[in-house]
């Protein structure tokens, strides 16, 4: 089982262990992690799932597509070099230990 763990803009992180498969945005709300909000369910649509990916497992992302790649040009906290879609990334062993940051805002 991967854990993630969440840093909050304050500072607060809250670590999870969660079934490989499960995405950085369903992981969250699944488990009430404060400012994922998923809107759109997972389907690349809203860019309320947008993270920062702490650096450590880069080799072991996904590739953004084109469509995620896209909506996060709409993220409501800017995007940076190290942005992610949290539906877009299925938590595998690979990313065991993943951090990410969770934005200011997401609307
Ligand atoms: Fe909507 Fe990720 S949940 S883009």
């Amino acid at each position: 089982m991967p854990s993630i763990t969440y840093i909050q803009p304050d500072g607060s992180s809250r670590t999870l262990d969660v079934p490989a498969g499960t995405s950085i945005m369903q992981a969250a709300v699944s488990n009430d992690v404060a400012g994922i909000v998923g809107e759109c369910g997972g389907s690349a649509m809203c860019a309320t799932c947008h993270v920062h990916v702490e650096p450590g497992h880069d080799a072991a992302l996904p590739p953004i597509s084109e469509n995620e790649a896209e909506m996060l040009d709409f993220a409501a906290s800017g995007r940076q070099e190290n942005s992610r879609l949290g539906c877009q990334v299925l938590l595998t062993e690979e990313l065991d230990g993943l951090a990410v940051r969770v934005p200011d805002t997401q609307v």
